[in-house]
């Protein structure tokens, strides 16, 4: 395997010296880049796209060629692990992903299996290998999962919500029921991370999307403690170098001390929290990604480069910052803009890396 030419990003995540903060985007090869849709209108739709190993690595790819990004992102979705445990999982055109079949009741979740990741996932591993083998060593992979939490939204919804009716019922009336549910999710998650470190991911960060629409007791006892469990079972060294785990809670903000204490090397922040504040809150104990609000991309050049500059000022000197958006990039962002956004952060970066 080539040798690693830009590492920033691992070394960032292990809050080791760097030169200039390494950036990436969440989401950043999708439908705001015309190349991509046109990879996928060949795919045909989007799960063919995952599941070709050649076109799912040429979209890895594509924003890599635009942008000095300092990692790349395993191209594939969250929703693979329900799917791989029979749910059907399909996507409507403008509505999102769905489910053929919804779990609601203790004989569903019983009924499920975890998958054997090698097996039930191939086309995702063959991806990672694919992945790893085109970027030739120019910087490293990341790979990733949803949350227990996150994931369960989704397949006790059948689809997205606004308001997890379904799944919060289950929650405060038959708790037993969802506890079985995330332990079964949790333990397919380790799985399924542990086989994309075999295969290659040089990262691995853990989405949970949902995990802020729950008030605090509910977030530890149903979100946070899982992805505790998850981190405790992920080989964290692999091929001589450490596999640094990320753990992003969009909205969790206001845990960030627990957050701090589930074994995750960084954290990553969404943009309702000063990311200075963050850094006083987690003592030292994880490096920090993000955490641009994703629309300042709709703003003008020197206003992007004002932001940047201001949340680069917050985090101040010292290591483990990551620079990220704060959620995935919008699929009516100007690529142009996002040019702006990742050349600022390494230009205005470097006086805080003396
Ligand atoms: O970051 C990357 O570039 C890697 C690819 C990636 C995708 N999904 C591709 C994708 C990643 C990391 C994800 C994670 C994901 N998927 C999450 C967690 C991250 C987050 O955004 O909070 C969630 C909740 C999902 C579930 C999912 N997949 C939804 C809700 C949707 C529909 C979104 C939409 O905008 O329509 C998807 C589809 C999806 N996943 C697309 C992409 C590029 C769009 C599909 C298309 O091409 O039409």
């Amino acid at each position: 395997m080539a040798e690693l030419q830009n590492d920033r990003f691992l070394r960032a995540l292990l809050r080791e010296p760097v030169d200039v903060t390494p950036v990436w985007m969440m989401r950043q090869a999708g439908r705001y880049l015309p190349e991509y849709k046109a990879t996928r209108a060949l795919a045909g739709d989007f799960l063919s796209l995952c599941k070709n190993r050649e076109l799912a690595c040429e979209v890895t790819l594509q924003p890599l060629e635009r942008f000095e990004l300092d990692a790349a992102i395993l191209f594939s979705d969250i929703l693979t692990i329900p799917d791989a445990m029979g749910l059907g999982l399909y996507f409507e055109e403008g509505e999102g992903p769905r489910f053929k079949k919804v779990i609601r009741t203790e004989k569903d979740v019983e009924a499920l299996k975890v998958p054997d990741a090698a097996t039930d996932l191939d086309y995702v591993m063959n991806a990672v290998k694919e992945i790893r083998s085109e970027l030739k060593g120019r910087v490293p992979l990341i790979g990733f999962s949803g949350s227990p939490w996150t994931l369960a939204t989704y397949m006790v919804e059948g689809g997205s919500s606004k308001d997890f009716r379904h799944l919060k019922k289950m929650m405060y009336a038959e708790p037993q029921v969802l506890h079985e549910l995330l332990s079964k999710l949790a333990q397919s998650v380790t799985n399924y991370l542990n086989e994309q470190i075999l295969s290659g991911a040089q990262a691995v960060q853990i989405f949970d999307t949902w995990g802020g629409v729950l008030s605090g007791d509910m977030y530890k006892a149903f979100s946070l403690d899982y992805m505790r469990k998850i981190i405790s079972g992920l080989i964290r060294e692999h091929d001589g170098r450490k596999v640094p785990v990320i753990m992003f809670t969009k909205n969790g903000g206001q845990w960030l001390e627990v957050m701090a204490d589930a074994g995750a090397d960084a954290l990553g922040l969404d943009w309702t929290t000063d990311i200075d504040d963050a850094r006083r809150r987690v003592g030292g104990k994880v490096a920090l990604q993000g955490n641009m609000d994703p629309s300042v991309l709709y703003a003008q050049p020197e206003r992007i480069r004002q932001e940047v500059a201001d949340i680069l000022q917050r985090f101040g000197t010292g290591n483990g910052h990551v620079f990220n958006l704060g959620h995935g990039i919008h699929q009516f962002a100007d690529p142009e803009h996002a040019k702006v956004f990742v050349d600022a952060v390494h230009e205005l970066s470097a006086k805080y890396h003396v």
